[in-house]
């Protein structure tokens, strides 16, 4: 059995649209005709199933960690071809809710789902456990809308993540002292943000540089802007790549954004999945192209799309 892709959907603020951007990609390759499963790991404030007209699930994650049941076992009918969908429902990730040990029995089985394509709706915040599935996953996504304030939070999401996965790997070296020490003592060493922390470290010795190469080069998040009201907004996803390069050293992928749409909500209400009773809205087209450019690794031509009027066709 092949090992199916995991993506992971996060991004530190609540309400940026991660569960309808979860639901609409898994949405985008089901149709595509991958095999598609969709987790809702937002235990605590579980309700992609909402997004597909879903009432009450027969199944949830806690059959899987209170009565035992294979997480295989518990995957619900979306009502889409090729896509099926666990859900979530009590406890939080972002709680005591769930030990070590449950968690890591949760991605053991995460990984061994029989689908080409795994989707995981996370909640808001930077809890450990938040982090920990973020960084299961193959492709890392993180969605924001153009705010301050969401931006803020998702600077801090992609940071802690980084931190995080930094702090796993030195552990495995016998080297998570040297981290610690460094940043209790940053201000005796001029370091002030991860960046330095990050050039300090490379440059302390060609085993640590080595250890950054080949374990942390390949952090790469992929960026989603949703509710894009104007080109202005379509352009925040460009300074977030900018800034997240110049003030944290991290590539990121501008991978798409989708507008604003009435129509989601009315939808959510209406108990209609959006991808399927919205084919002419241009967000279906905008998180097919997100979805294709996640699979492919590319970012997206802003400059075509702002060239094209792409926005300024429907408002
Ligand atoms: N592109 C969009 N256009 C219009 N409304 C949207 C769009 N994306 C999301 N919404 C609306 O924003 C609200 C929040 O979306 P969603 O539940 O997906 O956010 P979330 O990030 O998963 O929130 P939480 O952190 O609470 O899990 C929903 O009511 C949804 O209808
Ligand atoms: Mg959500």
């Amino acid at each position: 059995m092949k090992r199916g892709k995991i993506w992971a959907v996060g991004g530190g603020k609540g309400g940026t649209g991660k569960s309808f951007i979860t639901s609409s990609m898994g949405t985008a390759l089901a149709l595509k005709g991958s095999k598609t499963i969709l987790i809702d790991a937002d235990l605590g404030g579980a309700n992609l199933h909402t997004f597909f007209g879903l009432n009450r699930p027969r199944y949830s994650l806690s059959d899987f960690f209170d009565k035992k049941v294979p997480l295989q076992e518990i995957i619900l009918q979306s009502g889409i071809p090729n896509l099926g969908l666990i859900t979530g429902s009590i406890g939080s990730l972002d709680s005591e809710g769930i030990n070590h040990a449950q968690k890591q029995k949760l991605f053991r089985h995460i990984r061994t789902l029989d689908a080409d394509h795994i989707l995981i709706d996370l909640g808001a915040g930077t809890h450990n456990n938040t982090l920990d599935t973020f960084l299961l996953a193959d492709n890392m996504i993180v969605v924001t809308v153009p705010e301050i304030t969401a931006l803020e939070n998702m600077y801090h999401f992609i940071k802690s993540a980084y931190f995080r996965k930094m702090k796993f790997i030195f552990k495995t070296y016998n080297l998570n002292a040297t981290i610690q020490d460094l940043w209790k003592n940053r201000a005796s060493h001029n370091i002030s943000s991860l960046k330095d922390l990050i050039t300090h470290l490379k440059e302390s010795s060609d085993h640590i540089r080595n250890i950054f190469d080949s374990e942390m080069s390949g952090f790469a998040v992929h960026i989603i802007v949703n509710q894009v009201r104007t080109p202005r907004d379509i352009l925040v996803g460009l300074n977030l790549k900018s800034v997240c390069m110049n003030f944290m050293g991290l590539p990121v992928i501008y991978s798409g954004y989708s507008r604003q749409d009435d129509a989601v909500q009315k939808n959510i209400n209406s108990k209609e999945p959006f991808m399927i009773f919205n084919r002419l809205s241009p967000v279906v087209k905008e998180v097919k192209t997100m979805t294709e450019n996640i699979l492919t690794g590319t970012n997206i031509s802003v400059r075509k799309d702002l060239d094209d009027g792409c926005l300024s066709k429907i408002l």
